[in-house]
This record gives C-alpha cells, sequence and structure tokens, in this order.
C-alpha cells in the first residue's frame, strides 16, 4: 500500500506499519457504508491496536531511555486519545437513546477546541472519525516523528538499527 498523503514516516518500520494499519482501519469507518454492527467491531479493533502500538511506542522510549517530559508528554497525548476512542465506543454502544445527541455533543466539542473544517456532508459519527484520524496525523509528524529523533540521538542511524524487540503479539482481529 502506498503511503497516505499527509501521514508521515517516522523511519522506524514496526511503528511506521502500525500506522498505515491504523490508517486502513479509519479509512473503513469513514469510507465504507457499514452497518452499525460492523463500525463497532472496527471500532473495537481500532481500540485495541491503538492500545498495542501505543505500548510498542512506550517500550521503544523505555529501551532508548528516554524520560523526563518528551517521554511524559508523548504518553500522556496516547492517554488522552485512547479515553476519546472509548467515549466514542461507548456512545455507539448506548446509541439507544434516542438521536445522536451524546455524539452531536462530542461533534460540537471537537469543534470548538479544534479548528477543523466543516465536513457538513457527514453524519455525526463520521465527524468523530475524521476528527481521530485529524489527530492521528498531527501525533505522528509531530511527537512520533520526535521519537524517532531521540531514537537515532541514542541510537545512531534508524536504517542501521534492528527494531525486532518491538514485534510481539499483536492483538487478535475481533
Ligand atoms: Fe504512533
Ligand atoms: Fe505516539
Amino acid at each position: 500500500m502506498s503511503q497516505p498523503t499527509g501521514l508521515v514516516r517516522t523511519g522506524i518500520g514496526p511503528i511506521d506499519r502500525d500506522h498505515l494499519h491504523l490508517w486502513d482501519l479509519f479509512q473503513t469507518l469513514l469510507e465504507k457504508d457499514l452497518r452499525e454492527d460492523e463500525a463497532l467491531a472496527v471500532l473495537k479493533e481500532l481500540l485495541a491496536y491503538t492500545r498495542y502500538h501505543f505500548g510498542r511506542e512506550e517500550r521503544l522510549m523505555q529501551e532508548i531511555g528516554l524520560t523526563g517530559e518528551p517521554r511524559q508528554a508523548h504518553i500522556h497525548e496516547h492517554a488522552i486519545f485512547v479515553k476519546r476512542v472509548e467515549n466514542f465506543l461507548e456512545l455507539l454502544q448506548n446509541r439507544a437513546a434516542p438521536k445522536t445527541t451524546g455524539l452531536q455533543a462530542m461533534v460540537e466539542e471537537i469543534q470548538k477546541m479544534h479548528q477543523l473544517p466543516t465536513l457538513p456532508q457527514l453524519d455525526p459519527a463520521k465527524r468523530v472519525v475524521a476528527f481521530l484520524v485529524d489527530w492521528i496525523l498531527n501525533h505522528t509528524s509531530g511527537m512520533d516523528v520526535e521519537l524517532a529523533n531521540h531514537t537515532e540521538a541514542a541510537k545512531g542511524p534508524l536504517a542501521n538499527q534492528d527494531f525486532s524487540f518491538l514485534e510481539s503479539d499483536r492483538p487478535a482481529a475481533s
């Protein structure tokens, strides 16, 4: 698969492959006309894979001896993102309530916090997904690239490094 526009490569193989996989899951949610149960299954997989991926990055931080603010800030962003995906999942799961009030509120909150281009053609659920995609792009080009820079500073050129220690059992697809 070619590199999607806007998704920056870090130069760390396992991390970049994870980003592509997450990207695919997001595109499935955005572009395919999924039934609600299918969308929920994809979102659950996305949450599981996101946790796994963040775990790998945090393991890398440990491996290169990254401490202090750069480590704390990065881990903090991961935690906020996981919370958002969890909230989103929870909202979709409890949508037995009339309409999508919870989702609409989340969309409004997101739009207040971030000057996102308005996406009027998308329903509230897809707008939340669009926000999550936007987050991933920003996070990858910011903190993940910084992590790659720290890794290079600590251990030398990325191309010469063996990142196989990051390979461990992936979460089972749901
Ligand atoms: Fe990442
Ligand atoms: Fe990250």
